[in-house]
């Protein structure tokens, strides 16, 4: 499969539907509106979408079906991100080539459109079309427990509070499995759940959910201190001047590559369920998040 071509018509669809669902900037609050959309469609990679539609298209599902439930976890995560990106938290300047939410709108407006993302996300799985095997309840849980307390907020609760600490192994992975795994787990079981994927196939997309997950977070934090601000899109080495709690930080970068390496081979196994050629989308998209550059 042609990949880039792959990438760039599903970032459309993606697109095109996110634009459906979110009000228009001209819908009062103004400003409001307008930041969402500004931190929204900033051009991030739609991965966690894309995923979701992999994931259902592996179970033979459709896309159409899956699409409200891409979107909300796409707003999830930007929410997520202009969060993260607050003074009070990473302080982050630049995020998806641009300045970030609260540089342009300010902190209020900035924490308010982050909610805003977050209870959309919510409206949105509303116009999902519940699958024989999972009802719009389950949907609703599995997206809010992904998003919730106990796992995005946990890991960003711990992400902080281990700034400038030494952390040991068992920590660093509580840390990523739950600041961003989490979510992207959940992304491919929402998918898998759209298609009514039996018990077999929705536990061979959790466990690859899980790996590659991880897998991604650990990318990310090796981009950090091996890319440029102006190909990631966001700044760059900013990890190492917080005193994040990283892999490269934990155990170096060449061990950190490998453990990408391992866990994105982990999530590959994980799909051995597949008959031939229905995961081929998902095969492909672990080997790019491996190589990817940004
Ligand atoms: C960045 O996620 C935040 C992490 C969880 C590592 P992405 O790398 O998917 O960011 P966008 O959506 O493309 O901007
Ligand atoms: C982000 O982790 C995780 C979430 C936003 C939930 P990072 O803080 O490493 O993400 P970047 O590097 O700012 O994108
Ligand atoms: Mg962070
Ligand atoms: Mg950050
Ligand atoms: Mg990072």
């Amino acid at each position: 499969m042609n990949l880039k071509k792959y990438l760039r018509a599903r970032q459309k669809v993606i697109d095109r539907a996110l634009d459906r669902y979110l009000p228009k900037t001209s819908t009062k609050p103004v400003t409001l509106h307008k930041a969402m959309r500004y931190s929204l469609f900033a051009g991030g990679k739609r991965l966690r979408p894309i995923l979701c539609l992999a994931a259902a298209e592996a179970c033979r599902g459709n896309v159409d079906t899956a699409l409200p439930l891409a979107c909300a976890v796409e707003c999830i995560h930007t929410y997520s991100l202009v969060h993260d990106d607050l003074p009070s938290m990473d302080n982050d300047d630049f995020r998806r080539g641009r300045p970030t939410c609260h540089k342009v709108f300010g902190d209020g407006i900035a924490v308010l459109a982050g909610d805003a993302l977050l209870t959309i996300a919510f409206e949105i799985v509303s116009n999902a079309k519940p699958a024989l095997r999972y009802d719009i309840s389950i949907l609703l849980r599995e997206i809010a427990v992904a998003a919730g307390s106990r796992k995005l907020i946990a890991g960003q609760v711990a992400d902080l509070e281990a700034e400038g600490k030494r952390v040991k192994r068992d920590q660093l992975r509580f840390i990523h499995e739950n600041k961003t795994a989490a979510m992207l787990k959940s992304s491919m079981r929402l998918g898998a759940m759209s298609a009514n994927a039996d018990a077999r196939k929705l536990s061979a997309i959790t466990q690859f959910g899980e790996q590659l997950g991880l897998a991604f977070q650990v990318i990310d934090d090796i981009l950090d201190v091996t890319q440029t601000s102006e190909i990631l899109g966001k700044s760059a080495g900013k990890d190492v001047a917080a005193k994040k709690a990283t892999y490269p930080a934990v155990i170096g970068l060449e061990k950190s590559r490998g453990e990408a390496r391992r866990l994105t081979r982990q999530a590959h196994d994980a799909l051995s369920v597949f008959q031939e050629g229905d995961a081929e989308a998902l095969h492909a998209l672990a080997n790019y998040l491996l190589e990817r550059e940004y």
